[in-house]
């Protein structure tokens, strides 16, 4: 942000040459960037702003004052080129550019007519509630969603699909119920969808990712919700960088998220109730670090090739059905997050020796 005093005087009469040298390039650096610095908000987005401020209790946004220059408004971010806003930034965490903010009541529908919007975030707003309105499915150009813990509610809306730029969907930790909607797998370019801790009910949809090339890495978090069913067969042809499905209520077999050739760092799994047999499984040795299959039905052993997983710092099999010998050695045996307690007949370190 350029600050540039309106009413500096600048006398160069008494200064030395030098001076007057930096200070001459100093003005031709500001003169040249001034342009970009005092672009006139644009009369389309200052108008959906000036609505969204409205749709506030006075003093919301107390730095919402100079309608020259919207730009420079906390919370709004421009195109350095057209001026236009492209991002909606009102966040409580450490990215915060500006003082503590209280968005208190719905979302405004005026959100959506800032048609050149790239991102949005809305995060750690505890008095933000309602659903989500509408009116986004205009923002043709939006790739990030980003909110998260909101008092927002309602289900996860269908009319996301209407959204075709859209590249991350952060919908996490609010109040969201209903279904996950099948027809976000129609978004190609979608590969980060995080909607952890709300209420989501009913199953995964199969469709989630179909659509996404199949060289980019994927992220999901469903984890604390109350989904039920089964892992969907079509996620075994997802490149999944982390997936984490932890404290549901799903059932079967998912071992297709498995295979040692998958590029995975993180798999979550635990507490739900899925119920295979572990021991042919193949870890995803080149790049796990956090596996958790912890609290669940899972029976038979654990494979010697989980040792070439060198990556691994955490690993959760603890209150499962497992037997046999725990592998050991290597830099398994040193891994300093483990619990395998709580099973049928796991032994070896660190539970007690297994029996000759
Ligand atoms: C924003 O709304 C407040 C009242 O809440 C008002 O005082 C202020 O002038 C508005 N800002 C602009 C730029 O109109
Ligand atoms: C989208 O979110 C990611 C991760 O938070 C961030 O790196 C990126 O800059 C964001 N892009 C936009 C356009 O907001
Ligand atoms: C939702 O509102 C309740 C009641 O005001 C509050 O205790 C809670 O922290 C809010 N949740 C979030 C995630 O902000
Ligand atoms: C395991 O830890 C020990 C002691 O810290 C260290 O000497 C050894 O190199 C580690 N082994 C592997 C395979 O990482």
């Amino acid at each position: 942000m350029l600050l540039i005093p309106h009413n500096s005087h600048i006398s160069t009469t008494t200064m030395g040459t030098k001076m007057c040298r930096v200070l001459g390039l100093a003005i031709a650096v500001l003169f040249l960037a001034t342009p970009l610095a005092s672009a006139a908000c644009n009369k389309d987005d200052l108008k959906a702003l000036l609505s969204f401020n409205s749709s506030f209790p006075p003093h919301t946004l107390p730095d919402w004052i100079n309608t020259e220059d919207c730009c420079s408004w906390a919370g709004i971010h421009c195109d350095d080129g057209t001026g236009r806003v492209t991002s909606l930034l009102f966040s409580n965490d450490d990215f915060n550019d500006f003082e503590p903010i209280d968005l208190v009541g719905n979302m405004p529908p005026s959100v959506g007519d800032l048609s050149e919007l790239v991102g949005i975030r809305f995060s750690i707003l505890p008095n933000l509630v309602g659903p989500l309105p509408h009116q986004l499915s205009k923002l043709k150009k939006l790739k990030n969603i980003s909110i998260y813990n909101t008092n927002l509610s309602g289900p996860i809306p269908s009319f996301l699909s209407q959204l075709p730029a859209l590249e991350r969907l952060d919908m996490s930790a609010s109040q969201f119920t209903g279904s996950i909607p099948p027809s976000l797998g129609s978004l190609a370019k979608l590969r980060y969808v995080d909607l952890s801790e709300n209420g989501l009910t009913g199953g995964v949809p199969p469709s989630l990712f179909s659509r996404l090339d199949g060289s980019a890495l994927a992220t999901l978090s469903l984890r604390q919700n109350k989904l039920a069913g089964a892992v969907p067969r079509s996620f075994a042809s997802v490149a999944f960088g982390s997936i984490d499905l932890h404290g549901n209520r799903l059932t079967g077999d998912p071992r297709f998220l498995f295979g040692k050739s998958k590029p995975a760092t993180t798999i979550y799994l635990g507490q739900n109730k899925l119920s295979f047999d572990l021991t042919d499984v193949e870890y995803p040795v080149a790049n796990l670090e956090y596996l958790d299959i912890g609290h669940n039905e899972i029976y038979g052993s654990i494979s010697e090739q989980i040792k070439k997983a060198t990556k691994l710092t955490y690993v959760d099999m603890s209150y499962n059905r497992l037997c046999g010998r725990i592998p050991s050695g290597g830099s398994f045996g040193n891994i300093t997050s483990r619990d395998f307690s709580h099973n049928k007949c796991l032994c070896g370190t660190p539970l007690p020796p297994c029996k000759k």
